[in-house]
Order: structure tokens, then sequence, then C-alpha cells
């Protein structure tokens, strides 16, 4: 790790939905690793957010957590690199949620897409409750608390790091307010006019309270367009746009994940809903005999029937295992009918039963011995606690809780 990468923290969560897929792990699970080489990395089991939506089924829970972070350990998540957590083992994290909640106007959170959606598409539950609608905040705690600088996320989740980075600056302009800064930003705006300077508050105002970006934008101008002022005015004036105080807690950035769509066994994105699944520990006859069943393009009835890779799903995962020199002569060979479709799955087959091997391997330790893994939680969690109550510590100051 460089020094530069050493001041970039990542932070990141799962929650604990059951065994992982091979969607996970080409999807999530491997960019993870990545990240792990070059930045200081925390991941962790998002239980509390699990039990946001299921919360009636509590006992699945404890199963599921434990099969999860095997499944970290597969896919190569080095527990001496990364700094692995379960969320509700660091109760930080909930008051931190409370503190933040105190700030939060209700309205951010009644806007996130996904309250409404997810309302909409999990019918069978009742999610009209207090803690889901504070699911998102929850979501902004975890982060804010690492004082991450990025969050690998995928694209649904990216209006959560939004709401996290208006919560950083509202939180941080409400309590890190520096007297002195804001007394010479109060006489730099006197010098600049009282039409330009009552502009620049109200849409100042509007951006720090309200995240309006076009408000900013305004009172940006506001400033840009004075001949009033110095230089020197303009910066202070620039930097008090942004808060104007101390950064108790800075802004993260969404680390998009690329969509790496992988494939399932039917053509869909791999997806637990569609029961179109290889897991990341699958057994291997199963794996064999989904495969051998998979459809082919519907062309190729028979072994002399040309066919047209393009409508095949067995040739979107060949995309995902197979080097292109090859793609190419099987693709010759499916459209020359002079392959059958068996031996064009048979070294897919091989492929995905290499990579499995390597990811039952490194599973194999924590699945012999339990204990390993509650070993790696029990010191995840306590250098977690620690970073957490730094932070906490300078929250619980600022909001005026911490009596001494
Ligand atoms: N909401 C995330 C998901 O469903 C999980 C999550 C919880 C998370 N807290 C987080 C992700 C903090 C990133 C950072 O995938
Ligand atoms: Fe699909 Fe391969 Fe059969 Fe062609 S030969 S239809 S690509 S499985």
């Amino acid at each position: 790790m460089s020094a530069d990468n050493r001041s970039r923290r990542i932070l990141s969560g799962m929650r604990p939905t059951g065994r992982l897929h091979l969607g996970h792990y080409h999807g999530v699970l491997k960019n993870w690793v990545r990240l792990q080489e070059e930045a200081e990395c925390f991941f962790f089991v998002a239980d509390w957010h699990a039990l946001t939506t299921h919360y009636e089924e509590p006992t699945a829970m404890d199963v599921h957590v434990w099969d999860m972070l095997v499944d970290w350990m597969a896919s190569g998540i080095d527990p001496e690199k990364a700094t692995l957590f379960i969320q509700s083992r660091v109760p930080q994290h909930a008051e931190l949620h409370l503190l933040l909640s105190m700030i939060t106007p209700l309205g951010w959170l009644l806007r996130v897409p996904s309250f409404k959606d997810q309302q909409q598409k999990l019918k069978d539950r009742d999610l009209a409750t207090y803690g889901f609608l504070g699911y998102p905040l929850l979501q902004s705690a975890d982060i804010l608390m690492y004082r991450a600088t990025g969050v690998p996320v995928g694209e649904d989740q990216v209006p959560h790091v939004e709401l996290t980075r208006e919560i950083a600056r509202r939180f941080n302009h409400v309590f890190g307010r520096d007297a002195s800064f804001e007394e010479k930003a109060n006489e730099a705006l006197s010098r600049l006019g009282k039409k330009a300077a009552k502009a620049y508050s109200k849409a100042r105002a509007q951006w720090l309270q309200e995240g309006n970006t076009e408000a900013r934008e305004s009172a940006s101008a506001a400033i840009a367009g004075s001949a009033n002022i110095s230089s020197e005015d303009r910066e202070r004036l620039s930097g008090f746009l942004d808060g104007g105080g101390r950064v108790i807690l800075p802004e993260p950035e969404a680390l998009l994940t690329p969509a790496a769509k992988m494939p399932g066994l039917d053509g869909q994105k791999m997806s637990k809903s569609y029961n179109n699944t290889i897991q990341m520990r699958d057994d291997p006859e199963r794996v064999s005999a989904r495969l051998m069943s998979m459809p082919t393009d519907p062309a190729r009835q028979r072994r002399n029937d040309p066919g047209d890779p393009e409508k095949c799903p067995v040739w979107d995962l060949h995309q995902v295992y197979t080097e292109s020199e090859k793609r190419a002569e099987l693709a010759e060979g499916c459209k020359s009918a002079g392959i059958g479709c068996i031996d064009c799955k048979k070294p897919l087959l091989d492929a995905l039963l290499e990579e499995q091997a390597v990811l039952r391997e490194r599973a194999a330790p924590f699945e012999k011995n339990p204990a390993r893994a509650r070993e790696v939680i029990e010191t995840g969690c306590a250098r977690a606690r620690e970073v957490a109550e730094e932070t906490l510590d300078e929250v619980r100051t600022a909001v005026g809780t911490l009596y001494t």
C-alpha cells in the first residue's frame, strides 16, 4: 500500500441473505478483493439492514451470516488485509444513526427511491415501518462512522450514498460551525453589496439545508459576478458555501461497481429470484447437471442443425469464462454444425469447476472449523469498534452529549 492509498478508506456492506452465487462473486466480491490490496478496507455484514425487511424470519439470520462470511473468504477476502465485522456487534452504529436522525428532514427519507420501490416490490411484507424508512440513514451512519472516502456499490445504492453526502454536509453545517471563520465570511459578505449578499445567503441556505445543487450554482454565480470583492474574499465565500466550518464527517464518494451482468443459467441476469444461479460453493454434480440441461439456441434441434451463438444463453457464459481465441473456434463450430452443444458446454463446465475448486479450497478451513470465522469476526469487530468510538467521541462532543 502506498502512502497515498493509506489515506483512502473503503467501506461496504452486504445484507446476509444466504449463500452467495457467482453473480455476487464476479459482480461484487472480486472488486472487494482488488480494493483490499489498494486501500484500508472495512467490509461488514449488514444484519440490521436485513431485519428492516425480514424481521419476521429472525432464526435464519444466524446461518446466513456465517455462510456469507465463508463465501467472502472463499472469494479471497483476507481478514489480515481487510477488517471484517458484523454491524450489530458494533452497536455504535445505532447511536450514530440515532444522532443523525435528529437533523434528518423526513422529506429526505421519503424521497429516497428505494423506500417506495421496495414497498411496491415486496408486497407480502409490511414495510410501512419506522425502521424501513430509516434504512438509508442507517446506511449513512455505517459509512460516516468510518469516515470512508469511497463506497463501492451497485447502481441501485447510489442514491443512498448521495443521501449520506447530504447528511454529512448538513451535520457539518449544524454542528461544525467555526465562529471566527463565520465572522470573516460575514465581513466579506458586507463588501459584496446588499443585493448580491442577500442572493448568496438565501441560495447558500438552500444548498446546505436541502442539498439543492442549483442553489449552490446560483450562490457561486453571485460571488463570481461581483467586482466589489478581493480574490481573498471570493475564496473565503466560496469555502463558506460548503459549510463554513469544521468537517466532522467527511463526504464519501460512491465507487460505482460496473454492472458486470453475470448471466444466469437461462440467459437472464443471475439472481436468486429467477432461480437461475450457480452458488459459489455449489456441489460439482449439481453444477454439471444444471449446465448440461441448459437451453441452447432453439434452432439447434438436432446435432446437424447449424446454430447462432448470439441466441444461446450458454454463449453468454462463455463470455465470462472462455478466451477469445477458443471462443472464435466454438462460434465457428456452432454456426457450421461442426460441433454439438455438448462439445461446446464441456470446456465451459471445466472452467466453472476449476473456478469453484479454488473457491472451495479457500473456504475449506472455515467449513472444517466454524470457530475460525468467529475468530475473524471477533478481531474485526474489536478493530471496527475502536474506529467507531473515535468518530463517536467527536460526534458526541459536537452534539453536546459528551459529559465530562
Ligand atoms: N444497502 C446495501 C445493500 O443492500 C447494504 C449496505 C448497508 C451498505 N450499509 C452499507 C453498502 C454501507 C455500502 C455501505 O446492498
Ligand atoms: Fe449454444 Fe454452443 Fe450449442 Fe451453439 S454450440 S447453440 S453456442 S451451446
